[in-house]
């Protein structure tokens, strides 16, 4: 990984993805080998909107490296509240910490932030935009419950506005993958998004469905996401859909034994309960891949910029 900050999976190359997947699973199978490796560095948190797995996941990782976090805390009770710009506030909280994760509601804030800092910056979520971290858990779990190489993957729900998709999508084109995305017509992918994965895609084979039925029984994974209310312009519109697209027991009848069912979390109503105790749920262990994998990210882009700083 040469990388300095990580803000898009588009980033990322197969070679970077080994890298941090690799790491993350030493770290896992040993993670007492690298309890102080960061013993003296800091995590900056500016997280503008809600979030619960992204940022204690990113809390626990760096403690777990030896380090400590300096959080900015709700907006509410930041300086933000008073008119602080984010390129203030990320020129400021640079001087606090080694590293910095940015949450915030506008596509295209974290590429922006990024331009004012040199310390790296990682992007945990900006809008509609891009989650790659989200996406490197979403990779690690897939390698272990399913391969990399070789695979069909169902990705259901909404694909307009949901950040986890678009970065999921970009990274997948690395590998030999059938991408099949379901949705309903008014939260298909951003034409950009379709059109850029036939031009990056080598050999990745793309392709949009309204219905589950048709692709759900060729698939190894299916990836459910939750309808992004938030973003939705228009509540009646969300009212409209909300509730579609959700699988329970019988929804999974036609489906291979072998199907991992995978989403970001935090679920609303799209995977009925009765589906966490079956062999298909894979939704808290990728929850929880979150440590392993941020761990793995964090020591690597840590020790990159030190050793940058040394070099120079
Ligand atoms: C996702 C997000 O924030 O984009 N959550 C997460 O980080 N695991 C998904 C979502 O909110 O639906």
């Amino acid at each position: 990984m040469r990388h300095d900050h990580l803000i898009t999976s588009k980033q990322l190359s197969r070679a970077d993805i080994e890298t941090v997947l690799d790491r993350a699973a030493e770290i896992d199978a040993d993670p007492s080998a690298v309890a102080d490796r960061h013993a003296n560095s800091v995590l900056g948190l500016l997280f503008f909107e809600p979030s619960t797995r992204t940022k204690m996941s990113f809390e626990t990782a760096m403690k777990r490296l030896g380090g400590s976090v300096v959080d900015m805390g709700s907006i509410e009770s930041s300086s933000v509240k008073k008119g602080e710009t984010l390129a203030d506030t990320v020129r400021v909280t640079e001087g606090y910490a080694d590293a910095l994760v940015l949450r915030h509601p506008k596509q295209g804030s974290a590429t922006m932030a990024s331009e004012f800092v040199d310390v790296p910056l990682l992007n945990a979520g900006d809008g509609a935009g891009h989650h790659p971290t989200q996406t490197l858990l979403d990779l690690y779990t897939i390698r272990e419950n399913a391969g990399l190489d070789d695979l069909t993957i169902g990705i259901m729900g909404d694909l307009k506005y949901g950040r986890t998709v678009h970065s999921l999508a970009y990274a997948l084109t690395n590998f030999d993958t059938r991408q099949h995305f379901i949705s309903p017509e008014s939260l298909q992918l951003p034409r950009e998004v379709v059109y850029d994965l036939h031009q990056e895609g080598n050999g990745t084979q793309v392709r949009e469905h309204d219905s589950l039925e048709e692709v759900l029984p060729s698939l190894d994974v299916l990836y459910v996401t939750r309808i992004q209310r938030e973003r939705f312009p228009d509540e009646n519109e969300y009212q409209k859909i909300a509730g579609e697209y959700q699988i329970d027991l019988e929804t999974l009848e036609d489906a291979r034994d072998e199907l991992t069912v995978m989403h970001p979390l935090p679920r609303v109503d799209e995977i009925a309960p009765e589906i966490d105790d079956t062999d298909h749920a894979a939704y808290f262990e990728q929850a929880h891949n979150g440590i392993p994998v941020r761990m793995a990210l964090l020591d690597l882009l840590l020790e990159n910029h030190t050793r940058g700083e040394t070099d120079e």
